[in-house]
């Protein structure tokens, strides 16, 4: 029979039910890595501007992921979950 300690730490590490989004990604990874790539054309200001397009997680994934291929910043998709994280966290705060 388990003891209730090995219990409790089955409990501990168990999944969330709900899933927020990004959430493997690392923000602070995410900022070095965007910080290097993303600022050459536009400043933060584009992720809180009033006229921003972004209106869910998803779409906020594909603009990663299209940015990410048009400026050649090579991302694995790991990465972008960073960036996706950072971006979220900071600016966007989709759930
Ligand atoms: C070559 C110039 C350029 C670079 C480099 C660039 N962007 Fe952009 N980005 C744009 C332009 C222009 C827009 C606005 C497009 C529009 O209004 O539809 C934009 C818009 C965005 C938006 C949407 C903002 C909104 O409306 O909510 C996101 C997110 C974004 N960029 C992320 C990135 C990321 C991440 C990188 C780094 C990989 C990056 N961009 C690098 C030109 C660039």
């Amino acid at each position: 029979m388990k003891s209730p300690i090995v219990l409790v730490l089955m409990l501990a590490v168990a999944p969330p039910l709900y899933a927020a989004p990004f959430d493997k990604g690392d923000p602070k990874a995410g900022q070095v890595l965007h910080d290097q790539s993303c600022l050459t054309c536009h400043d933060n200001g584009m992720y809180t501007r009033q006229t921003r397009k972004l209106k869910t997680a998803g779409q906020l994934a594909a603009r990663i992921s299209g940015c990410n291929a048009n400026t050649g910043a090579g991302w694995f998709p790991d990465e972008e979950q960073h960036v996706g994280a950072y971006l979220n966290q900071n600016f966007y705060h989709f759930k």
